[in-house]
């Protein structure tokens, strides 16, 4: 879904991409929103790391996750041209076209979890964190920089890009093969889930809905500039793939977590 950016608001002071609030509003529906923006060339992976985050939001939301909504943000030359912040003009004019977007939530905490101890509450909803993060290969939720905001039983997640290593041509095992489970020791969760014998039953349950229909959706969803047919037909195949390991992966878990 496409908004259009209309107000940059501030650019967040940490975070090595410096993201941006902004306002932007979607034309058909004659709506706001507060949109934390991503821009491609300040993004490591560039425009595939922008596919990324849009697929791992979707895929994500579908599983039940509360993970923060991805959006495609229209940046126009006339938008970037009227923002008074010169760096962040600087950024938006060499960004102009289709950006990444996440709702900004606000009121909400970002602790580092890391060694902490889970409430009873948190157990099951941190566990298919971790097995997402372990099917998405996504090693960047880990305990010194968690990349989700905690509020009391409520876990939003933000950040997925650097997920789907193989679509950054990053060579790294996937969960199911060997060592592929080995950088989920470090995840933000994998602590306070140490010893809790999480059921992860309920997670992998709800991957089997992503068929292969709901991966070609998900993946018919990534602007063309983002990513090219190559790519895009390797991330649904992966998003199969993954859904075929689930409860192998589950298990290795469940396994590790003893
Ligand atoms: N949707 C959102 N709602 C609220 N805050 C957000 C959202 N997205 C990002 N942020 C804030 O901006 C920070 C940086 O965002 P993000 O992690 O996506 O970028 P990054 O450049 O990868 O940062 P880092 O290097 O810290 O991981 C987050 O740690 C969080 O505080
Ligand atoms: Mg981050």
């Amino acid at each position: 879904m496409n908004l259009i950016a209309v107000r940059h608001q501030q650019t967040f002071t940490h975070g090595h991409s410096r993201p941006m609030l902004i306002v932007a509003e979607h034309a058909a529906h004659d709506t706001r929103h507060e949109i934390v923006l991503k821009l491609a060339p300040d993004v490591q992976s560039g425009r595939t790391g922008l596919a990324i985050e849009a697929i791992c939001a979707d895929l994500a939301t579908r599983l039940g996750l509360n993970a923060a909504k991805g959006w495609t943000v229209e940046i126009n030359a006339d938008f970037a041209a009227s923002v008074p912040d010169p760096d962040a003009r600087r950024r938006l004019g060499v960004a102009v076209g289709l950006q990444f977007g996440s709702t900004f939530h606000s009121g909400q905490y970002h602790v580092a979890l890391a060694d902490d101890a889970l409430n009873d509450a948190l157990i099951d909803k941190a566990a298919a964190v971790l097995l997402f993060d372990a099917m998405t290969g996504n090693d960047d939720r880990h305990r010194l920089k968690p990349n989700c905001l905690v509020r009391g039983d409520d876990i939003v997640l933000i950040d997925h890009e650097r997920a789907l290593p193989g679509l950054r041509a990053e060579l790294r095992p996937a969960a199911w093969e060997h060592g592929g489970l080995d950088v989920i020791r470090n995840h933000a969760f994998f602590s306070g889930l140490r010893g809790q014998l999480p059921d992860f039953a309920g997670a992998a349950q709800a991957w089997q809905t992503v068929t292969p229909l709901v991966a070609a959706e998900i993946v018919a969803g990534v602007p063309a500039e983002w990513l090219d047919e190559t790519a895009r037909a390797r991330a649904a195949h992966f998003v199969v793939e993954m859904t075929t390991n689930v409860n192998k992966v589950s298990g290795l878990l469940t396994e590790i977590l003893r």
